[in-house]
């Protein structure tokens, strides 16, 4: 970062744009594997705030991975500034009074504490979509395991990359065996109880 930058204050701030929007900003950090149900989930719950009149917005890592993103490959460097991205973004989100839906792999501990770090500590919450890996390749929805199992992928989350489970996310939710109605309403209750919503 150049020294001979500086930090401009706006006049309207986080604080001014929550009021105007009626409700707080944060992050809904959805994490776990490939075909665990993150952006589905993270779009029914979205859905489900959009009703209730609430700025949010879903960044989702296939979506991302076509723009913003699209220079990245899937080593754990190039996963690191894909996070890293993410991150900074979802927190200029934040300071627009928007709730931020994220759903990546997100497969390293280090990764999603960085971005925990980020923000302020009430400002990140961690779904775990927890959908065991047998059935995640059950369901390939887009035949990747398939190629993965050939090696006709390299570094594959599951496969062959790892994924780091979370140690102690906000919100763990049974996303293999529980219907996507019971997932969300266990996030939308989260949230009520916290006084987030
Ligand atoms: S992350 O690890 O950097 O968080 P991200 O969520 O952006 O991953 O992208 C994951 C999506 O990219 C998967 O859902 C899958 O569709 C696709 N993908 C392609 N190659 C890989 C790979 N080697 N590992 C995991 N996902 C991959």
């Amino acid at each position: 970062m150049s020294k001979n930058i500086h930090w401009h204050r706006p006049l309207v701030t986080r604080d001014r744009r929550e009021q105007l929007n009626g409700h707080r900003s944060f992050i809904l950090w959805f994490t776990g594997l490939s075909g665990a149900g993150k952006s589905t989930l993270a779009h029914r719950v979205e859905e489900t705030l959009y009703e209730r009149g609430h700025h949010t917005f879903v960044f989702d890592g296939d979506n991302v991975r076509h723009g913003l993103c699209a220079d990245l490959g899937f080593s754990a460097v190039d996963r690191r500034e894909n996070i890293r991205r993410i991150g900074e973004m979802s927190k200029l989100f934040i300071n627009a009074g928007v709730i931020v839906l994220t759903a990546f792999i997100s497969p390293f501990r280090q990764d999603r504490q960085m971005v925990r770090s980020m923000v302020d500590t009430d400002d990140f919450i961690e779904v775990f979509c927890d959908t065991p890996l047998e059935i995640c390749e059950e369901r390939d929805v887009k035949g990747l395991y398939k190629k993965a199992r050939r090696g006709e992928i390299q570094e594959f989350t599951g496969i062959s990359s790892p994924y780091e489970r979370p140690m102690n996310p906000e919100i763990t939710v049974n996303s293999g065996y529980e219907d996507l109605e019971t997932c969300a309403r266990k996030i939308i209750a989260y949230l009520e109880e916290r006084r987030k919503i």
